[in-house]
């Protein structure tokens, strides 16, 4: 492993510290580290090219015809939906996740597709990545 050291104003490296307890890092060069592979994963999935993610969907069972226009959604984008499992929650809520591999702006446009249904309470999108250009 390389070493560096890096210069930063005392005031934004008492914030940066703060970040890192609160997230439970024990030292600054792992919560480092961190930040170069999201910066390198925003970048692959900025490029157009191949990636793979999560929907994460919290959604009102009640609300009719909603989970009918939720499958509907994913039906129009079969080509980038690897695997889907769906949770009965509670009486009144659904938790729904979908794995998605594709290109960038598709797997982008499904998730805005599916945020923006009437009836979805909380809807992410978390990006992964195959690692390789980590
Ligand atoms: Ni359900």
């Amino acid at each position: 492993m390389e070493r560096f050291s890096i210069s930063m104003e005392e005031d934004l490296l008492g914030k940066f510290d703060n970040h890192l307890s609160g997230h439970g890092y024990s030292n600054r060069s792992e919560a480092v580290r961190d930040l170069v592979r999201k910066a390198l994963i925003d970048e692959e999935w900025q490029s157009g090219e191949e990636v793979v993610g999560v929907i994460t969907l919290v959604f009102d069972h009640h609300q009719r015809k909603l989970q009918d226009k939720l499958t509907e959604l994913q039906h129009d984008h079969y080509e980038i939906i690897i695997s889907s499992t769906h949770v009965h929650l509670d009486h009144h809520n659904c938790l729904e996740v979908i794995i998605v591999k594709g290109e960038a702006g598709s797997v982008c446009e499904l998730a805005n597709r599916l945020k923006a249904t009437r009836g979805v309470k909380t809807s992410e999108l978390t990006s992964a990545s195959t690692g390789k250009k980590l």
